[in-house]
């Protein structure tokens, strides 16, 4: 019996158009531009801004793009998974939010919290819905708008963060191309280092929790930075191995952007010169799940039929992973 694989047919993005820069944030908290770029690769990052607007508006957009350009029947969509931490309401999922207003009615919708692992974990399940040969036309959203749980007073988190969101369609084919491997890994000790305490079921919304700052990103940022190296590098070397690559036949590194620093240490490790690396940490700084869909989004005429792509995160959990896609267009 022929395989199906899960291809990547359409990516689509959307960053909101203020454009938060190092220079104003030196007029919010105690930093400053140089040591911003030099610790962290960030120039500027996007915002949205506007009362009630959460992570659905720059879902919309993308995903209305993203069946524009691929020519797709919103009614032809039957799943649609949305990677988030900052969802518009604790619920409905901010995937059926999305779903409803772009008009996609014959699908089932749900959210999935790995944090900036995100996307990629909402990428495997989606791809084993198509594999099964039960799902045709599968939208995999990565998403977050980071202002709404940030701390502007707070140089740790709110230096790093942006808004944006990343969409991509799945379908069915023949051709080995698409997701070829996946390898994920969860770590719940990781969750001391990196959390928004409040607002969940353990401790819900008071003014106590609202006074003591817990319904804001709370990150230790070295142990991160370690965990998050070592982690990578290990999901990015088992995955290569067991799928016989080397730098020289993978033409594109997606790794996860949180810090410029942490990104050269991965690609160094896996031997990747950084041409070979999709970089926009730069100007969208740390979008949480929607760092990977907007790297192919930013690159998308640059990568080739047939081109192998590793795309490796890390994030709050500990969750991190790497995926081996070839990539279908
Ligand atoms: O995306 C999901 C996972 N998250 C990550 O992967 C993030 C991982 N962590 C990081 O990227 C880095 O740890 C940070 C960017 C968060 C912090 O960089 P760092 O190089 O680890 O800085 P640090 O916290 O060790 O602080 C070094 C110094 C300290 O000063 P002293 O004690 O050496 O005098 C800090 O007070 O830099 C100071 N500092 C700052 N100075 C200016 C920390 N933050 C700032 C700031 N502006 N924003």
């Amino acid at each position: 019996m022929t395989k199906t694989y899960a291809a990547i047919t359409g990516v689509a993005g959307y960053v909101p158009d203020y454009v938060l820069t190092n220079a104003e944030l030196e007029t919010m908290v105690d930093t400053n531009d140089e040591w911003i770029r030099t610790r962290t690769g960030i120039r500027e990052r996007r915002i949205l801004k506007g009362e009630g607007k959460g992570l659905s508006v720059m879902g919309v957009e993308a995903v209305n793009r993203l069946l524009e350009k691929t020519n797709t029947d919103p009614a032809e969509v039957d799943l649609v998974i949305c990677a988030t931490v900052t969802g518009d309401m604790v619920f409905p999922d901010t995937a059926n939010i999305i779903s409803d207003i772009c008009g996609i009615k014959n699908a089932f919708a749900y959210d999935i919290n790995a944090a900036c692992s995100g996307f990629l974990f909402a990428l495997t399940t989606a791809s084993k819905f198509v594999e099964s040969g039960s799902h045709k036309k599968v939208i995999v959203i990565g998403g977050d708008k980071m202002s709404s749980i940030l701390d502007y007073k707070d140089r740790a988190t709110c230096i790093i963060f942006g808004d944006g969101c990343g969409a991509v369609l799945l379908e069915p084919t023949e051709e080995k191309v698409g997701v070829i491997d996946a390898l994920h890994c969860s770590d719940g000790a990781g969750r001391q280092y990196l959390h928004m305490k409040a607002g969940g079921s353990a401790y819900p919304a008071t003014p106590e929790t609202v006074q003591a700052k817990q319904h804001y990103v709370f990150q230790d940022g070295r142990p991160v930075f370690k965990a998050a190296v070592k982690g990578m590098k290990d999901v990015v070397s088992r995955v290569m191995k067991r799928n016989d690559l080397t730098s020289d036949n993978v033409r594109w590194l997606v790794p996860h952007q949180a810090n410029m620093r942490i990104i050269e240490s991965v690609a160094h490790f896996a031997d990747f010169p950084m041409e070979k690396v999709m970089v926009n940490i730069q100007k969208f700084g740390n979008t949480t799940a929607a760092t990977i869909p907007l790297c192919l989004w930013d690159y998308e005429d640059q990568i080739q039929k047939g081109d192998n792509v590793i795309l490796t995160a890390f994030g709050g959990g500990f969750t991190w992973g790497a995926t081996y896609l070839k990539w279908a267009y």
